[in-house]
């Protein structure tokens, strides 16, 4: 069609999208195109706008490496990797789940670690944690053979991959679960840390005046045959981010008991897997 008003382009591209063949793209590509034209609309976008809106479009790529993940980051910064997580978990949303997002910082190959292993792999100063978890299905069964990926920051705020001072691998291990549905590692207490803010993510969140603070967490990727592969984090109970995480992932479930023992601390967390497809996500880096 010829387009001779404003109004019009919004059919025109849904009209030149029409012979899409696959029904999902077709759905999703139509209601995005309909939400971006009226979202234009609404703010009354103007030509300066939109090209800040490319630059941050291309900072995206610009800014994402093997060890660093910009459009992760921002996905997660505008909540909307927390809100995709809940939508497909917990019953499709329905009800309180133990997901949370995945984070930019998940590694595969994790080194295997036998149960009550610890996780440090180079020097690593902070208070001790002794970390002893369960792994049950809704109806209170432990589940047996479930791997988990374990990877958390240091005592500064840092993962391994940040930090020229940590090992490869540092505070990163992988699991199997006991005949009792159990794991268990040692590692140190985690601190909160900023999410990277070189990149147009920290441009967008000092412009909105928010401070790019996660509360202390170590996150866990537990997959088993038969579940739904349950990504989450387990958060520092005295933290004073946990109301204001700047990727809002922090969910009540979520907020793990660390208690003090001797210098150090414990923590006993229990995990419930759902019934579902045992898939691993895409690496956000290598
Ligand atoms: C993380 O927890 O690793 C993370 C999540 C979102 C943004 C940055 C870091
Ligand atoms: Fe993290």
């Amino acid at each position: 069609m010829i387009i001779e008003r404003q109004e019009q382009v919004t059919d025109a591209v849904l009209s030149a999208m029409a012979e899409t063949a696959d029904p999902r793209l077709k759905e999703i590509m139509e209601a995005l195109v309909r939400h971006l034209h009226a979202f234009a609309r609404e703010v009354r976008l103007t030509e300066p706008e939109w090209e800040k809106a490319i630059e941050y479009a291309v900072g995206l790529g610009q800014f994402t490496n093997d060890t660093h993940n910009e459009a992760v980051l921002a996905s997660d910064a505008v909540g909307l990797s927390t809100l995709v997580c809940l939508l497909n978990n917990g019953n499709a949303g329905n009800t309180e789940t133990a997901a949370a997002l995945l984070g930019p910082f998940w590694r595969m190959h994790s080194p295997r670690t036998e149960n009550g292993g610890s996780i440090l792999r180079s020097e690593t100063p902070g208070a001790r944690l002794a970390a002893s978890c369960l792994v049950r299905d809704g109806k209170g069964q432990p589940i047996a053979g479930a791997e988990v990926d374990v990877w958390q920051a240091s005592p500064i705020g840092m993962y391994e991959n940040q930090d020229e001072n940590q090992a490869d691998m540092n505070l990163r291990g992988k699991f199997v679960t006991g005949a009792d549905g159990r794991f268990a590692f040692t590692s140190v207490k985690p601190a909160g840390y900023p999410v990277p803010t070189h990149g147009v993510v920290g441009r967008m969140l000092e412009a909105q005046n928010r401070h790019p603070f996660r509360p202390a967490h170590i996150h866990f990727l537990i997959y088993k045959p038969g579940f739904k592969t349950l990504i989450t984090q387990v958060f520092v109970d005295d933290d004073k981010h946990l109301e204001s995480d700047a990727v809002f992932g922090v969910t009540r479930s979520l907020i793990g008991d660390f208690a003090r023992d001797g210098d150090g601390y414990t923590l006993d967390y229990t995990f419930v897997m759902e019934p579902g497809e045992a898939v691993l996500p895409v690496p956000p880096i290598k």
